[in-house]
């Protein structure tokens, strides 16, 4: 099975929307059963070119197979993002997943966010493995099983295990919210 990681085109929406609802449809892993688009998700899949977001996929042979998106938070100093992601079950457990999430991270350290939050289920074993290999901790109960995880970028990381170099940087960083129930978490 061939898969290619590239950005999201306008021609790929009707099948991501396809890929998308049926990663919802499993009734595991998201929020919400089918996919219902934010203001940020309708943005992203009509200007692929505006560099405010990422819109990551994963394509087989003839369609995407999953996806992963880096779209700006609306916090104070607009330095904070969410990350979704997802993959059709017969592409899971190859390593795509991890490979999208440490892309879209690069791009978010590329485009100067501070931190990129995401919320999962707590027993989405899986996707906490692939999240907490790329840097992301638990920041938060989020509810019903739910939890809110952030990650930093790689410089800040270092700066944890040293006090006094990161804890400034730390400290002034907007503390978000992730557990806004209006948003799909895709
Ligand atoms: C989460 C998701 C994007 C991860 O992508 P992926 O390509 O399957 O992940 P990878 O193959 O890169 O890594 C999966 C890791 O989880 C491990 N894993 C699989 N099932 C697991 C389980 N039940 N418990 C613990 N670890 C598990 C794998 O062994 C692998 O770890 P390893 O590389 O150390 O062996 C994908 O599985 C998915 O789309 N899941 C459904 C949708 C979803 O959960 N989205 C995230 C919602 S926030």
């Amino acid at each position: 099975m061939k898969v290619i990681l590239r950005s999201y085109a306008l021609s790929d929406r009707t099948g991501l929307i396809r890929a998308i609802n049926a990663v919802c449809g499993e009734g595991l892993w998201m929020s919400t059963s089918r996919f219902e688009p934010t203001p940020a998700w309708e943005h992203a899949l009509a200007d692929p070119n505006c560099g405010c977001h990422l819109l990551l996929l994963a394509v087989g042979t003839n369609a995407p197979v999953g996806w992963c998106r880096v779209f700006r938070e609306p916090d104070v100093q607009g330095t904070v993002a969410s990350l979704g992601i997802g993959l059709l079950p017969i592409y899971r457990d190859r390593g795509i997943g991890t490979q999208m999430a440490q892309k879209a991270l690069a791009w978010a350290w590329s485009a100067d966010v501070e931190r990129v939050v995401l919320r999962t289920r707590r027993d989405n074993h899986r996707a906490v493995r692939v999240f907490s290999r790329c840097g992301f901790y638990v920041t938060d109960e989020a509810g019903e099983g739910w939890v809110e995880m952030a990650c930093d970028p790689p410089a800040l990381r270092a700066g944890r295990s040293n006090a006094s170099i990161g804890l400034e940087r730390v400290l002034r960083l907007p503390v978000v919210s992730v557990a806004d129930r209006e948003r799909t978490w895709l």
